[in-house]
């Protein structure tokens, strides 16, 4: 028997999708092979997904195999549009106007919606759940897949479970190479964090309530305007089960240990260790940059800082920290508004006690 996940013999074929010619070879690659019970790496406009028929259980289960997943945690599945959501989920009728409308505003995009599911979704996909996660793609290979397969795909991060999400093809094959036939390279994703998760409720008022599952590129501000939205934890009434099985307190890890400030004061050095800082701006008045003498310093977004170049760069920058070498990483707190509240989500659930 292999070792978990590998495929002895297996070697990844990477199929670059720069031109649009290599596109459409690569996508006919990756349809044909889907067709086939097969899996494939795909760039998405977040980060890079490990693809499967939807509706194939068996070719699920690969998917749980190469990345090592457990069984209990359940897959995204990905639409070309709001009609093939009716495929894979019930539609309320008291939420359709605001799904509509959200959808209308969001899709393709990285909006992620929790829905009671269709009995054509495979268990094996919803973790044996009374719900499916449905988003729609707008990365221009994901799309013109699920578009000439005509069917759903299922996509969960192509990383090994609790690892770093992947937001190159490199990172991609970091994880999985040797376990899975084929990656798309599409460059590098533009979002860099995956997706914003809602679950919806209806209410007595026009507007339904957003429960935000997990924070992403579709931001509290944006949602806003469309319910109320509520971002505490939650526990489902059935089980006492965190509502995104996903969201394990410790995901999204480095193997170099990962400790988040709250304030510089917090950061008190052991002698002879070494440390790397991931810092949000690079600024010294921010407090942290001339704290202690770092033996690396990765900025996320120097100068006057965006958040979405933050965030752009955010899994990919945890990577080379991971690879330089140091006793531990140390992260600055990042600004919870905006998509700051997706990456100081991440952090948290990286870092050790
Ligand atoms: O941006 C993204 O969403 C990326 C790209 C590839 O689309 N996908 C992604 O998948 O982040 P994954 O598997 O790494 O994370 C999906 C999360 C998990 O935390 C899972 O537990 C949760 O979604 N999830 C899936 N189905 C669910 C359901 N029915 N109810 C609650 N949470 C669900
Ligand atoms: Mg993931």
């Amino acid at each position: 028997m292999a070792v978990s996940g590998t495929r002895p013999g297996l070697q990844t074929q990477v199929l670059s999708a720069g031109t649009p010619e290599e596109t459409r070879t690569a996508v006919a690659a990756a349809v044909d092979i889907l067709r086939r019970g097969e899996v494939v790496a795909l760039p998405t406009e977040t980060v890079y997904g490990l693809a499967a028929d939807a509706l194939d259980a068996g070719a699920c289960a690969k998917v749980f195999e190469a990345k090592e997943r457990p069984r209990f945690d359940p897959l995204i599945v990905h639409v070309s549009g709001r009609e093939m959501l009716d495929e894979v989920a019930v539609v309320p009728a008291e939420l359709s106007a605001v799904i509509d409308r959200l959808a209308g505003e969001f899709w393709p995009g990285p909006l992620t919606f929790v829905l009671p599911r269709k009995l054509t979704v495979p268990d094996i996909v919803t973790a044996g759940l009374a719900t499916v996660a449905v988003r729609s793609s707008k990365h221009p290979v994901f799309k013109a897949v699920v578009k000439e397969l005509g069917r759903p795909l299922a996509a969960p991060s192509a990383n090994r479970f609790g690892s770093i999400s992947p937001t190159s093809a490199s990172a991609v094959m970091a994880e999985l190479s040797g376990r899975i036939p084929l990656l798309v390279d599409g460059g590098a994703c533009s979002e860099g964090v995956e997706s914003t998760i809602v679950r919806l409720e209806a209410t007595d008022r026009p507007k339904p309530l957003i429960h935000l599952l997990r924070p992403g590129p579709v931001t509290v501000e944006m949602l806003k305007k469309f319910g109320k939205v509520a971002t505490a934890p939650r526990l489902s009434p059935q089980d006492g089960q965190p509502e995104v099985p996903g969201q394990l307190p410790s995901h999204y890890a480095p193997r170099t240990p990962l400790r988040l400030l709250a304030k510089p004061e917090d950061f008190s050095p052991e002698p002879g260790k070494r440390y790397a800082l991931l810092s949000y701006r690079g600024l010294s008045k921010d407090g942290y940059v001339d704290l202690h003498d770092w033996d690396e310093v990765q900025v996320l977004s120097p100068g006057s800082g965006k958040l979405p170049e933050a965030a752009v760069r955010f899994f990919f920058v945890l990577r080379a920290l991971d690879a330089c070498g140091v006793d531990e990483i140390v992260s600055e707190p990042f600004p919870e508004r905006g998509v700051g509240l997706a990456i100081q989500d991440r952090l948290r659930r990286a870092a050790v006690e």
